[in-house]
C-alpha cells in the first residue's frame, strides 16, 4: 500500500497496548495523529471537541476506552459503564460534527451474549446479555454498534466495527490486578520461577476455552478497513459493518497455562481455584467475514507468546 499522506488518521488510545501496535502498522501508510488521555481526555466533551478541531482528521481509529480484566470489571462495574458510555457517545457525535470520512471502532468480544454459541458469529451480537462481570463496560462499548447504524442512517457517517478476539502481545499490561489472562500468566509464572515457587494456584477450572490473537496481526488488518468500503450480508442492518478478527481456534486456559509454563520455564505444579470466576465455558469467534476480506492473522500462539515473553523480560 502506498503512503497516503493526504489522509489524516487520528488514533485515540494510541498510548495503550493495542494503540501502540496500530500506530506501528499505520505509520508507513498514513499521516498519523496519535493521542492518549493526557493529550485529550475524551470524557470531557469540550476536550474531545478540541481534539477534532485541532487535528481535523479524515479518519478516526477509535481505541480509547476503559479496559481491564475480570477482576477490575468486577470491582468497578459502574466506572467501566460510565466512562465507556461517555467516550463512545462523544466520539460518534463529534465524528458527525466534523464530517470525517470514516470511523473505525474497535470493541471487545465480551460484548457478545454470554450464551452465544461458538464459533460466535457477528449476527449473534444482539441475542442476549453478556457475561455478568464485564457486562456494564461491554454494553457501553456495544452502544457503538447502535451508534454506527444511527449515524449512518441519519448523517451518512461511514464506519467499520472491529471485534478482535482476546489480543495479546508486546506492550500489554502485565499488572496482576487488571491484566488479561496471557500477560497475567506470564507475569505470575515468571515470578514463581524466579522465587522457586513449587505450586501456583490459578483462577477457575482451567477448562474455559478462549480464542487468542496476536495484536500485531490484528493491527495489520486496520488499513484494509480504512481504505475499503466494507459491508457484509446480515439480516440486522446494524450488524452489516461488524467484523470479528480472530484465529477461529480455541485453547483451554489449562493448555495455555502449560504452554506459558514451558516458554517461561516454570516447572512447578499448577492448581485450580474453582471458587474464582472464569467467564463463559467456550468463546471462539467465527472468522468467515474476515476471510471474505482475504485478511489473515498468521502468528501461531507459541510464537506470539514467545515474542511477548521476550518483550516482558526486557521491559519489566
Ligand atoms: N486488549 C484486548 O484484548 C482487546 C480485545 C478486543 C478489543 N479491545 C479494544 O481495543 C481498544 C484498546 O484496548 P487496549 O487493550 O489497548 O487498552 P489499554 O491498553 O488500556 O489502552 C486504553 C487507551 O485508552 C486511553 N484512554 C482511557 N481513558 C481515556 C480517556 N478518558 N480519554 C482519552 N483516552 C483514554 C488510554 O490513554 P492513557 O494511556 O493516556 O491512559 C489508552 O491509550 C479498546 O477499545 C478495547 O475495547 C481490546
Amino acid at each position: 500500500m502506498e503512503k497516503t499522506l493526504s489522509m489524516k488518521v487520528l488514533i485515540t488510545g494510541a498510548t495503550g497496548f493495542f494503540g501502540k501496535h496500530v500506530t506501528k502498522a499505520l505509520q508507513p501508510h498514513f499521516q498519523l495523529f496519535c493521542v492518549g488521555r493526557r493529550d485529550f481526555d475524551l470524557l470531557d466533551p469540550a476536550r474531545a471537541d478540541a481534539m477534532f478541531l485541532e487535528i481535523q482528521p479524515n479518519i478516526v481509529v477509535h481505541l480509547a476506552a476503559k479496559v481491564g480484566g475480570i477482576l477490575a470489571n468486577k470491582s468497578y462495574p459502574a466506572e467501566f459503564f460510565y466512562k465507556n458510555m461517555l467516550i463512545t457517545a462523544n466520539i460518534w457525535e463529534l465524528s458527525k460534527k466534523y464530517a470525517i470520512d470514516k470511523l473505525i471502532y474497535v470493541m471487545p468480544g465480551c460484548a457478545y451474549p454470554k450464551n452465544a454459541k461458538s464459533p460466535i458469529k457477528e449476527s449473534s451480537l444482539w441475542d442476549g446479555y453478556p457475561d455478568e462481570f464485564p457486562a456494564p463496560g461491554a454494553l457501553a462499548k456495544k452502544m457503538g454498534v447502535a451508534a454506527a447504524y444511527a449515524y449512518r442512517q441519519q448523517y451518512g457517517l461511514k464506519s467499520s466495527i472491529i471485534i478482535p478476539a482476546n489480543m495479546y502481545g508486546e506492550f500489554d499490561n502485565f499488572n496482576e490486578y487488571d491484566s488479561h489472562v496471557i500477560p497475567a500468566l506470564i507475569s505470575k509464572m515468571h515470578k514463581a520461577k524466579n522465587n522457586n515457587v513449587k505450586k501456583l494456584t490459578l483462577w477457575g477450572s482451567g477448562n474455559a476455552v478462549r480464542d487468542f490473537i496476536y495484536a500485531e496481526d490484528v493491527a495489520k488488518c486496520i488499513p484494509h478497513f480504512i481504505t475499503n468500503s466494507i459491508e457484509f450480508e446480515c439480516e440486522n442492518p446494524s450488524l452489516k459493518s461488524v467484523c470479528n478478527i480472530s484465529s477461529g481456534t480455541g485453547y483451554s486456559i489449562r493448555e495455555l497455562a502449560n504452554l506459558i509454563g514451558e516458554i517461561v520455564g516454570f516447572s512447578g505444579e499448577i492448581a485450580w481455584d474453582l471458587s474464582k470466576p472464569e467467564g463463559p465455558s467456550n468463546k471462539v469467534f467465527d472468522n468467515s467475514n474476515m476471510k471474505k476480506l482475504k485478511l489473515d492473522c498468521t502468528t501461531c500462539l507459541q510464537d506470539g507468546i514467545r515474542r511477548t515473553y521476550e518483550w516482558y523480560c526486557k521491559n519489566y
